[in-house]
């Protein structure tokens, strides 16, 4: 049976096989465990900020009779990753955490990996901006479904051309695009009658909002436009 929830399947699944995959934040290492015992990898490492999760991560290879297949690493993001590690990652994954914490891991990288695999909490249009600006292209894109919530998943490559990000696009083939895009104009329009009730509404983020809304129902009609 596999480690796997569907969050963290769509996040393999665009893993392409053979990687040498770092996952950052790895906490209980299900994934690359799973990349490995699966046979879509045949090398992984991983690492954490925080010492508690690496060990959850050590217990886990353990039982998994991985014990020693994945060295793990106590490191902020890339920052502490050995230079000779880097040079054999292919694909780095960094998933579960905010948008911001991503920003600040792909700003720090002292190598650019061939991909990146993201798949942020929070923070995704900030997040989806910020590659935009640096000329992170969308190679491709996911979603995955949990109960009620939805996950994004990005395969990402730096080109270093900048572009204007289109929040929804790569995701037009998605069999759970439109199920989204409903989930997603319902919680902003939440949002922005929090955000317009507020004492002191905050104008910038109500026109964020009201842009998003936007952007979401040209999606509608754009999806509409092509059945
Ligand atoms: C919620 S867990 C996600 C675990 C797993 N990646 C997943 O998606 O299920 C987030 C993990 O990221 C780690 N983390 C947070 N910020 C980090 C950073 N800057 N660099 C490395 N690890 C970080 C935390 O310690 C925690 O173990």
């Amino acid at each position: 049976m596999s480690l796997l929830d569907a969050r963290l399947q769509a996040v393999l699944d665009l893993i392409p096989a053979g990687s040498t995959l770092l996952d950052i934040g790895t906490d209980h290492c299900k994934l690359p465990a799973e990349a490995l015992r699966s046979g879509k990898i045949a090398s992984a490492f991983a690492a954490d900020i925080n010492q508690g999760p690496l060990d959850a991560a050590k217990r886990q290879l353990l039982s998994l009779g991985l014990a020693g297949r994945i060295p793990l690493f106590l490191s902020d993001g890339l920052k502490s990753i050995p230079l000779e590690v880097l040079e054999q990652v292919t694909t780095v994954a960094v998933a579960g955490m905010g948008g911001e914490v991503m920003e600040q891991i792909l700003k720090n990288a002292p190598l650019e990996p061939d991909l990146w695999v993201l798949q942020p909490m929070s923070a995704i249009y900030e997040l989806m901006d910020y590659m935009a600006a640096e000329g992170y292209t969308v190679l491709a894109a996911r979603l995955a479904q949990d109960g009620d919530k939805f996950y994004r998943v990005f395969q990402v490559q730096k080109t270093a051309i900048p572009y204007e990000a289109d929040y929804f696009e790569a995701l037009r083939e998605d069999p759970l695009y439109l199920p989204y895009l409903q989930k997603e104009e319902a919680r902003l329009q939440i949002a922005l009658k929090g955000l317009q009730s507020a004492k002191t509404p905050d104008a910038k983020r109500i026109e964020e909002t009201e842009k998003l809304l936007e952007s979401v129902r040209k999606s509608y009609e754009n999806r509409s436009g092509n059945l």
